[in-house]
């Protein structure tokens, strides 16, 4: 009664930002990501009958009270499904910095929806799977499947509707997705928390909500055509609008650190020399930057000059979720 599974993080093009039910992570709006080749978790999951308590390594550490009662909450759901009791130890290893803004929720609970599964034996469609996925973390139902993959959101009060759907295959256009280090320790506001204030106090979020609609159609456009200029303008126009709701909230707060503004500003500059390149940022202070393959040494070259730059890894469309043989 074990299972491993391999999950790739991804990327939102056109942002998941604020929740409509807590509970079950039903978003307010549908989003937008690439799931990508390099940064993933594996986690191994190993089920006990004759235990209670849960037990979670991450990177081989044990984790504390907090971060196990998670994963906890997280196996209850697939307690409820199977209908037994059983504890479980979950061991996971984030190959990508943990809660930096690298998306580590999203890989780690999509290797842990996959390994659970199938350490209990519970055959899940991909729909089902990326619903799982969804309640332990809402951009986690995105790395179920690779390529470029809209996360609907859903009209049912039981999400049931509400998982992610592969819109185009990681093969079918190929883009180079810089992921540029500035900050690698933890950030103070985590994206569960920044996202509740804000849908709560800022006098923004209206305004997100208007907003990310035409994003979404735009951004849509824009894959199916391969125009990588129009995608671009989006999505960097939509981590914008995104980032200027945290601004409103109350207290306010910012993910953006003063490395970050020097990583966006080289971006611009490098589209006034001609080169298109664009930036989106998640919850924290780190930055990727899109651009096309022909481009990526040349623009993670001029990245990674910058002395406020720590590092520049470049990454390309990847594979959902996979299972890999058990090793303990
Ligand atoms: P990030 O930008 O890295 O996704 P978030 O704030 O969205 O940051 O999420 C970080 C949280 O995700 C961690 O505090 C932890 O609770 C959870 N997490 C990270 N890695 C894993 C993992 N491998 N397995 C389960 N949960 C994880
Ligand atoms: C800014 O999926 O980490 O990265 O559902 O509360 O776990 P929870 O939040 P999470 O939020 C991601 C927010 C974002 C945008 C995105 O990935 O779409």
């Amino acid at each position: 009664m074990k299972a491993t599974a391999k999950a790739n993080t991804n990327i939102a093009l056109i942002k998941y930002w604020g929740k409509r039910d807590e509970q079950l992570f039903l978003p307010m709006n549908s989003n937008l990501s690439i799931t990508l080749d390099r940064f993933s978790t594996t986690t191994t999951v190993h089920i006990h009958t004759d235990r209670k308590e849960d037990i979670f390594l991450l990177n081989g550490q044990e984790e504390g009270e907090e971060e196990t009662r998670k994963i906890s909450r997280f196996l209850d759901i697939i307690r409820m499904q199977t209908g037994e009791q059983w504890a479980a130890t979950v061991d996971s290893i984030n190959h990508v910095p943990t809660a930096a803004g690298f998306a580590s929720s999203a890989s780690g609970y999509a290797a842990l929806a996959a390994a659970a599964t199938k350490a209990v034996g519970l055959e899940l469609s991909d729909p089902q799977l990326s619903v799982l996925a969804r309640q332990g973390s809402g951009s986690a139902c995105r790395s179920i499947y690779g390529g470029f993959v809209e996360w609907k959101k859903g009209e049912r009060k039981d999400g049931l509707d509400s998982h992610a759907v592969p819109i185009l295959a990681q093969k079918e256009w190929d883009l180079s997705i810089l992921s540029v280090l500035v900050e690698s320790k933890r950030k103070k506001v985590l994206s569960r928390e920044g996202m509740k204030r804000t849908v709560e106090t800022s006098p923004f979020y209206t305004g997100w909500l208007e907003a990310v609609k035409k994003d979404m159609q735009l951004a849509k456009d824009a894959i199916f055509r391969r125009d990588f200029e129009k995608l671009g303008m989006v999505l960097e126009s939509n981590a914008m609008k995104m980032h200027a709701t945290t601004l409103g909230a109350n207290p306010p707060f910012m993910y953006w650190q003063s490395a970050t503004f020097d990583v966006m500003e080289q971006v611009q500059e490098l589209r006034m020399q001609g080169i298109l390149a664009y930036f989106t940022i998640d919850a924290g202070p780190n930055v990727k930057v899109l651009c096309e393959p022909h481009n990526e040494e040349k623009v993670s070259k001029i990245l990674k000059a910058l002395p406020t730059v720590q590092d520049v890894f470049i990454c390309h469309p990847g594979n959902g979720v996979t299972y890999l043989p058990t090793s303990f």
